[in-house]
């Protein structure tokens, strides 16, 4: 009988498709997914280290599986992913969790069936690589999604944020090469894929053999078949006019744009290091408006950032009743050791818990202003789901839409006019 396996993942998109790495390994090992995992002869947690919540769920659950491995001693636990990267972590891990069997980094999932065998083996260890290396292509991949498919185009990131753990975990900046992106995405459109999300953790500073992130933009979109193209994520000062140009003239291109600001607060940004003004960013918002006026937007706001006072917080409110996004992620400040944020002056627990639920209350009550100017309007949908004879799908501005229809299908693209709205799914009918 083949061994089986589990992995938990945690965190951002990027996570999620090294996960489908680690799944795509374990299958090309011959390891079947578990049905369940306190049945699973290999678990594996791909964490994440981006906010202090992210790591108390990866400790409860190591506490959990602490008890799998009592009952069932040949059991193999595995953990790596952003949490294992931070300097100490791994230590600290191997002392409070003795029986975990491997420990890895972000910098060497590539070798990952390599320690499968040496941990079936008997072996107990931890490799955690200081540095980046080349970007290793060719690694199986067991996609999780029918319909949708993420694509690698760029790793790491060197904006060092004063806030952030990613350039500590994930390292220097490097891009895929357009041609190895080119043929990732004509063999997924070939494969029937019908959304194509481009990740990086600053999709706009690509820069390959003389190829910038409009041009593969560009040339992705060339690629013949029915499908979209999303990317995740922009930073602000990046995003030139010339992305926002081939997306308007481009099919294939879906019109949403992530843009996240963190604050609306000049001061708060230069103590952030994102170097932008919110003026700055609200003119990137114009421009994308002025091509793209159905654009779907979103955006990430951390709230309680230190010394944030009420006029700063005032100040980010603002930019949200300015902006209107489609999807807001809001987020609690959280201290990381390590990064300059983390020496400044601290706002209390309670100041921050009260204003996340004020700018979510804001959130909420645009969301529903708009989810009402929606009703009337067709869009175009990807059916990603179906589910008790009601179709469920995204918009091209990655808004969900649950719609009646006689003739959709998996994966297939629809009109659909809206009928209902909430401020967080569109309902509608085929059209
Ligand atoms: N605390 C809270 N939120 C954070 N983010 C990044 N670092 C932190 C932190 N230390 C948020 C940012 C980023 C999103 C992915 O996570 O808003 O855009
Ligand atoms: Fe973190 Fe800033 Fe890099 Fe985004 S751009 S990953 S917030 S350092």
């Amino acid at each position: 009988m083949a061994f089986t396996y589990y992995i938990k993942t945690y965190g951002c998109q990027m996570n999620a498709h090294e996960s489908e790495k680690l799944s795509g390994i374990l299958t090309s090992k011959g390891f079947e997914e578990a049905s369940d995992k306190q049945q699973a002869d290999i678990i594996v947690l791909n964490t994440c280290c981006i906010r202090e919540s992210a790591e108390t769920h990866v400790l409860g659950n190591l506490g959990i599986i602490k008890k799998y491995k009592e009952h069932n001693p040949n059991l193999k636990v595995a953990i790596c992913g952003c949490m294992t990267q931070q300097r100490g972590v791994a230590d600290r891990l191997k002392k409070r969790c003795p029986f975990i069997d491997l420990i890895f980094g972000t910098h060497n999932l590539h070798k990952f069936s390599e320690y499968v065998d040496r941990v079936f083996g008997g072996e107990k260890f931890t490799d955690i690589w200081e540095a980046e290396g080349s970007i290793e292509e060719g690694l199986p991949m067991k996609r999780t999604g029918t319909t949708s498919a993420l694509v690698n185009i760029m790793y790491g990131c060197d904006n060092f944020c004063s806030y952030c753990i990613v350039p500590y975990v994930r390292g220097r900046e490097r891009s895929r090469k357009p041609g190895n992106i080119i043929h990732d995405v004509e063999n997924l459109v070939g494969q029937g894929y019908k959304e194509i999300t481009l990740l990086g953790q600053n999709v706009n500073s690509y820069f390959c053999d003389g190829i910038d992130f409009a041009t593969l933009l560009d040339k992705l979109s060339d690629i013949k078949g029915d499908y979209w193209i999303k990317f995740l994520t922009s930073h602000p000062k990046d995003l030139s006019e010339k992305v926002i140009e081939v997306i308007a003239n481009k099919e294939r291109l879906a019109h949403f744009i992530h843009l996240p600001i963190q604050s609306g607060s000049n001061r708060i940004l230069e103590l952030m290091n994102r170097k932008y003004t919110a003026e700055q960013y609200l003119q990137k918002i114009d421009m994308i408006k002025r091509y793209l006026p159905d654009a779907g937007l979103s955006c990430d706001i951390m709230v309680g950032f230190p010394t944030e006072t009420e006029d700063d917080f005032l100040l980010t409110l603002d930019i949200v009743e300015k902006v209107r996004y489609t999807n807001l992620f809001s987020f609690i400040y959280s201290r990381r050791s390590g990064t300059p944020a983390d020496k400044m002056e601290q706002v209390d627990e309670k100041t921050k818990k009260e204003r996340i639920d004020r700018l979510i209350k804001k959130q909420f009550t645009i969301a529903q202003e708009l989810a009402n100017s929606n009703i009337g309007k067709i869009y175009k949908v990807l059916c990603d789901d179906i589910c008790e004879n009601k179709f469920i799908g995204k918009t091209q501005t990655d808004k969900k839409i649950t719609f009646e229809s006689d003739k959709a299908r998996l994966g297939s693209f629809v009109n659909v006019k809206v009928t209902q709205a909430t401020n967080s799914k569109l309902y509608g009918t085929e059209v």
